[in-house]
């Protein structure tokens, strides 16, 4: 029950989705163009599927096999309705519980040639998982994986890098503030901090801004680990 009703997914995520969608189509166009970009493997893992809302048919056509994780019960019956000739497979357990807990060998072993994809999920509620973002995504460091999160929200815009891909945003550092915080910074209004940004020191990042509802944005970051690929 606890998913349904949960403030990072469930019932409230489903209605807002079906609400904003005309509003999401510029933020799903840039983050699906970076998707498809490069050299994907064959087979997908995706944690936090949901109703698939930020995802194309164009980008999840290109995999031979989907397999979807959410543990919101009404996700497939979205999903489905969103892609309805696509070809998936639902796994409803607790992964990434149990991966933080030190117990996922097994399955990371049966999905190791997997691309997984953190679908939006990293700078939001994990059910099961509160500080162990950083010992999880420990778990995944020779693997390929692609993640876009959350970086920080606010209910005024960012003003997006004008460089494609980056070594990272802080707003903690004024120099980064001044440059990316756009009107926020200005008139000094309130900014989430969604505790991702030390997350992949190491990665090169790309940041993409999501109007979700008429008055909030999110700063968006995107990070692709492909092990031994371009
Ligand atoms: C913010 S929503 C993102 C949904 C979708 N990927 C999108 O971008 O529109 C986060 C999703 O993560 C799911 N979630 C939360 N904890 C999870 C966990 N431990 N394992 C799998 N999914 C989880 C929630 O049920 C929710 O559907």
């Amino acid at each position: 029950m606890s998913a349904i009703l949960s403030s990072a997914g469930g019932i409230y995520y489903h209605l807002k989705a079906l609400r904003y969608r005309t509003l999401w189509g510029d933020f799903q166009e840039s983050l699906n163009q970076w998707l498809c970009a490069g050299d994907l493997p064959p087979e997908i893992f995706i944690f936090g599927a949901s109703g698939g809302y930020c995802l194309t048919e164009t980008f999840l056509k290109q995999f031979e096999r989907i397999t979807l994780n959410d543990i919101d019960p009404l996700s497939p019956l979205f999903f489905r309705n969103r892609f309805k000739n696509l070809n998936c497979t639902w796994d409803k357990h607790n992964h990434l519980l149990d991966i933080s807990r030190g117990e996922g060998k097994e399955f990371l072993k049966k999905h190791g040639g997997s691309l997984f994809l953190f679908c939006n999920i990293l700078g939001q509620k994990i059910i099961g998982i509160d500080n162990k973002k950083h010992f999880l995504m420990e778990q995944f460091s020779d693997l390929n994986f692609i993640s876009f999160h959350d970086i920080y929200s606010s209910s005024l815009s960012f003003k997006l890098p004008d460089h494609e891909i980056l070594e990272g945003i802080d707003f903690s550092v004024p120099a980064d503030a001044k440059k990316y915080l756009g009107p926020s910074f200005m008139r000094k209004v309130e900014i989430t901090d969604h505790l991702t940004k030390d997350l992949f020191p190491n990665l090169p990042k790309k940041y993409m801004q999501w109007q979700i509802s008429k008055k909030r944005f999110h700063l968006i970051e995107g990070v692709k680990a492909f092990v031994g690929r371009q």
